[in-house]
């Protein structure tokens, strides 16, 4: 049956992917994120008629048709590319498997093997999404949270602490979930809304599901 186009002439951000920290010329700080859960939601809501942009740590995947594609590697680069969009999109994805810490200082040189231990000092990336849930003015704000325990209380608590309208939890420790797979189970929390399971389901249809429950927040906080 033919896609129908319910999200036409929506402007949506979505990131995807991990970040890249450098250490030195030829070393980083990185993490497994594939950016699978990302680009389907780009072909998602691509397909259903939304314009997209996506911004996108280093990934395998094909470049997908008809989306903006804005490559990034850094915290830093993903924050100025997400800035730089923000004020004309109207929804806001953060699928994206941000560093939340960097090295302090970045080796000009390949680092020596010197001594028997290394230690490298490490500062706080910028929370990108919690900046964008600080600047939002009508944007609908979502976030992921990638949690080995007690999911669904750490995406509350980030829901609220990060002023996100809605979060997409999982617990990346259970079969089937999480960074890598094909599949992924998910907990969808908005504001004020009952908790939705999605689930087993292939990463296009958690897409979609994401997609749907946008929608129907959408309107529920245009009725209120
Ligand atoms: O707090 P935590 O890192 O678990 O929150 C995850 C969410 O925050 C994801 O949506 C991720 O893209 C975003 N994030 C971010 N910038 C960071 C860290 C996480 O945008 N530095």
């Amino acid at each position: 049956s033919p896609v129908e186009h319910d999200w036409a002439g929506k402007k949506v951000l979505v990131t995807a992917g991990p970040t890249r920290e450098k250490i030195d010329p030829v070393r980083y700080i990185s993490n497994h994120s594939t950016g699978k859960m990302g680009y389907a939601i780009a072909e998602a809501a691509r397909d259903r008629g939304a314009d997209v942009v996506l911004v996108s740590g280093p990934v395998a995947l094909p470049k997908p048709d008809g989306v903006t594609v804005i490559p990034v590697e850094s915290v830093q680069q993903m924050y100025d590319a997400v800035m730089q969009h923000l004020p004309e999109v109207e929804v806001v994805i953060k699928s994206a498997a941000v560093s939340d810490y960097r090295p302090k200082t970045v080796s000009a040189q390949k680092m020596k093997k010197t001594g028997d231990d290394l230690s490298l000092e490490l500062e706080k990336a910028p929370d990108i999404l919690a900046e964008v849930g600080k600047r939002k003015t009508h944007q609908f704000v979502v976030g992921f949270a990638a949690e080995t325990h007690d999911v669904l209380n750490y995406a509350a608590d980030k829901l609220a602490r990060k002023n996100l309208d809605m979060i997409v939890a999982n617990d990346v420790l259970q079969e089937g979930a999480g960074m890598g797979t094909d599949t992924n189970i998910v907990t969808i929390l908005a504001r004020g809304s009952e908790p939705l399971q999605s689930g087993k389901m292939s990463k296009r249809e958690v897409a979609d599901k994401l997609l749907d429950a946008i929608l129907t927040n959408q309107r529920g906080a245009a009725a209120a």
